[in-house]
């Protein structure tokens, strides 16, 4: 275990990842901030209060400044406003530009060596605001979305399927939005490409179907948007680092002329380990995936450029 994980945001996914990280006890510390007073403290308090139950050893406190959070090992940024339905994750830019940059300013301040786990929608924009406003090099600075978009796509293919869900490998790549692109090319069932099990229409019907698993979520909701699945995804990358696991998971990534591209975080395969982005790997891809990640980097770009930091 580290010995400080801080969570910024202590709302539905802010909350339930410091929960889950205290749960599988990976830092000797959980630090829960929010703007809300009394938030934090409540929430943080009563996670403590389950630690004789659960049988962790990880005291989650919860406060409305920093100066708890000194010298976290891990930040996980999940401040900033979720979707109501009818929005899109475009819709949150500018509010949640300006929230991640003044948590990302305090965070340089209090925790200049952290890894930063970006949540904040819209994900690929939010993780270059932190990664500016900081000046940490790219290792520190991730964003999650590839193992959320992954974990929907499995889950739905699992249920298809009527296979375990641990049976389904597969890798969805590209910005956090209505583009990105789950790669069919390596999704498969312990080893058996996915296209010798179902039919195409099927198969597109469920990557469809996973493109739009936030909003499926947000259409059930009315008032937020999905987090059990976004903070175990977040917990899964925390988890990863502390235990310098070595995984190879789809993360944001800012890239440095990876799939011929540079200057943007896009969704990519990622070695995470104790360093924090340890590696992006190239792995190739048919003139569809690629045209459809260059059409997901655009889309990036876009809401990028309209951000005034
Ligand atoms: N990357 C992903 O895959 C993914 C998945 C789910 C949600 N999200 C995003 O995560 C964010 C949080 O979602 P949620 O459902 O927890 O929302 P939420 O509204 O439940 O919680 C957000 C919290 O942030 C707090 N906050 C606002 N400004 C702050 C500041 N300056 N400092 C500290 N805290 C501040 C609010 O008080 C609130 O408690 C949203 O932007 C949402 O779109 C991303």
């Amino acid at each position: 275990m580290v010995n400080k994980i801080t969570v910024v945001g202590a709302g539905n996914v802010g909350a339930t990842t410091a929960q889950r990280v205290a749960e599988k006890e990976l830092a000797r510390q959980v630090v829960l901030v929010d703007i809300m007073e009394g938030v934090p403290q409540g929430k943080g308090l009563d996670q403590w209060e389950s630690a004789p139950i659960e049988g962790f050893d990880t005291r989650v406190i919860g406060t409305n400044g920093y100066d708890e959070t000194v010298g976290s090992e891990i930040v996980v940024i999940t401040a900033g406003i979720a979707r109501k339905p009818g929005m899109s994750r475009d819709d949150l830019l500018n509010t949640n530009a300006g929230i991640v940059k003044q948590v990302s300013e305090n965070i340089r301040g209090t925790s200049p060596d952290a890894i930063l786990i970006v949540v904040s929608n819209p994900l690929d924009v939010m993780s270059w605001v932190a990664k500016q406003v900081t000046g940490f090099p790219r290792e520190r600075v991730i964003g999650m979305a590839g193992v959320l978009d992954t974990a929907r796509y499995r889950s739905f293919l699992a249920e298809a399927l009527d296979v375990s869900v641990r049976d389904i490998q597969a890798m969805v790549l590209g910005g956090h939005g209505d583009t990105m692109v789950p790669l069919i090319s390596y999704t498969s069932v312990s080893g058996i490409p996915i296209t010798q099990l179902m039919p195409k229409e099927r198969l597109d019907a469920i990557v469809d179907r996973t493109r739009n698993g936030g909003a499926e979520i947000v259409k059930f909701l009315k008032t937020g948007s999905a987090y059990y699945a976004p903070s175990a995804a977040a917990v899964q990358m925390c988890e990863a680092i502390v235990r310098d696991q070595k995984r190879i998971l789809p993360c944001a990534a800012w890239l440095e002329g990876e799939y011929g591209m540079s200057g943007l975080f896009l969704g990519v395969p990622c070695k995470l380990g104790r360093k924090g982005l340890e590696k992006i790997l190239e792995v190739t891809l048919t003139d569809d995936e690629r045209a459809a990640l260059a059409r997901s980097a655009d889309a990036v770009r876009e809401p990028m450029a309209a951000v005034k930091l």
